[in-house]
């Protein structure tokens, strides 16, 4: 048995390092060797030191964290060690909520505070109306919930004490209270109707409903089918470990912003088509490709790289995403009620297609959590434009989680990484008329 190092050996010099190998809860996923030790790898004296060059980060873990575990070859999602089909199966989001921020699940008391809590700041300062009021009825949704989220944070400017736990404790209540209000807003003011206040009494996914779909009736009633797949959808959207916009609220909260800078960069992060904005890509997609029997066809197109198939593939899935699978089946129970999108049907035929052609499984390409998701949206009544939002809100609990875990952190420090300078080295300045035409 050797020890739990590695010896490199510079060729430069012939020297030999001995570097030790840290070791996660998993030590498949989670062996490593710290970055900064290679810099004692020196061609000489002056020299910086040796850097990984790793761009994407594709295999450079910027932290150790205890809140989400995926086994990508098994498409095995874990929060806080507790499996995603057992949480999506018996418990509600506002628990995940709890279980990603704090790490256990909470107790009765601890439940009830919490849930109490984030139901007393779903309401937004009147002023958030007026900026959303800025906004062209046609804005994107996603544009307006970047923006009046970074906004939110005027209203509370001792959110910028973000080394107190208290501060950090108000602001998540905050956070989560009000992701389903402004949510709902930006909403509302895309069909020109007037803002509804939450509903205290409701559930949060009750209470974003009613915020979403309160007409003129006194008191709305969600309907508890519609209510609970959107608590289903919102559970599997809460955390998914370090990608992009987690990466992107790590990196801004790094600064020291306030946690509403920091969580508009988060969502900005998530809107773009490659990430959560592909809930919505693959809906367009869906409706482009029109009929079961064009499938073929586009799936050709892929091939020659004309087109991706959105929904599909993932930087650590090499699996069938476990979230895509619980989405396919409560599609089902959401249909039940509205009626079968039409949709579906080319996206099985598609996923059926795809999954026998030999691009796809070579590169272990398999649906991912957009690929379904988009379909029971649709069935729901949501705008396609919409869709990223309904991603957003949920994936705010999984955001702080990220953040507290970075700022108590003792090892993280600003985010700020090395380059490999490639430019010229050195010139003089010209005036512009010695610089030719
Ligand atoms: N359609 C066609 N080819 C694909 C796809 C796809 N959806 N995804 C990956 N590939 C190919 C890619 O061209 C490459 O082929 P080659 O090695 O021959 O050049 C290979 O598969 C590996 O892909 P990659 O782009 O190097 O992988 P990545 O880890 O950098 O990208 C991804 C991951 C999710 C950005 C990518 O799979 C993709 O663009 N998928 C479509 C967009 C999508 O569904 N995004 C949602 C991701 S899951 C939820 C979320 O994060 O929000």
């Amino acid at each position: 048995m050797g020890t739990d190092s590695i010896t490199i050996t510079d060729n430069r010099t012939g020297k030999s390092y001995e570097i030790p190998i840290m070791y996660g809860t998993f030590p498949k996923y989670g062996a490593a060797i710290r970055a900064a030790d290679l810099r004692e790898i020196k061609a000489s004296e002056d020299d910086f030191g040796l850097m990984t060059y790793d761009p994407a980060f594709m295999n450079t873990a910027s932290c150790r964290s205890a809140i989400t575990h995926i086994d990508g070859d098994k498409g095995i999602l874990r929060h806080r060690g507790y499996p995603i089909e057992q949480l999506a199966e018996q418990s509600n989001y506002l628990e995940v909520a709890y279980l990603v921020i704090h790490g256990e699940l909470p107790t009765k008391a601890q439940y009830d505070e919490w849930v109490h809590n984030i139901t007393f700041h779903t309401m937004v300062h009147e002023n958030m109306k007026k900026l959303m009021d800025g906004f062209n009825h046609d804005a994107h949704p996603m544009s307006m919930l970047i923006g009046t989220m970074a906004a939110l944070g005027t209203f509370y400017p001792t959110s910028k004490k973000i080394g107190d736990a208290d501060v950090r404790k108000l602001e998540i209540y905050r956070l989560l209270g009000k992701a389903i209000t402004l949510g709902a807003m930006t909403y509302r003011h895309t069909k020109g109707l007037p803002y509804v206040m939450p509903d205290n009494d409701l559930s949060y996914t009750g209470n974003f409903m009613n915020m979403l779909w309160r007409m003129a009736e006194p008191r709305y009633k969600p309907h508890p089918v519609l209510e609970k797949a959107l608590d289903v959808l919102f559970i599997l959207h809460a955390d998914h470990e370090q990608n992009c916009s987690a990466n992107a609220m790590r990196s801004v909260g790094s600064s020291h912003a306030d946690p509403y800078s920091s969580v508009a960069a988060a969502t900005a992060a998530l809107y773009g088509p490659l990430h959560g904005g592909a809930n919505e890509q693959v809906l367009r997609m869906l409706r482009t490709i029109g009929s079961k029997a064009k499938v073929p066809q586009f799936i050709q197109e892929v091939k020659e790289r004309k087109a991706l198939l959105m929904g599909f593939g993932h930087r650590v899935y090499k699996n069938y995403d476990p979230r895509a699978r619980i989405i396919k089946r409560l599609a089902d129970q959401v249909f039940e009620l509205t009626g079968k999108n039409p949709l579906i049907e080319i996206a099985s035929e598609l996923e059926r297609v795809a999954l026998e052609d030999d691009f796809f499984l070579k590169r272990k390409l398999y649906p991912n959590v957009d690929f379904y998701s988009g379909i029971i949206y649709e069935a729901i009544g949501f705008p396609t434009d919409y869709f990223t939002v309904l991603f957003a809100i949920p994936r705010v609990s999984g955001w702080l989680a990220q953040w507290q875990e970075l700022i108590t952190d003792q090892e993280q420090k600003i985010s700020r990484p090395r380059q490999i300078y490639t430019g010229v080295a050195i010139r003089d300045y010209l005036p512009m008329e010695k610089r030719g035409t």
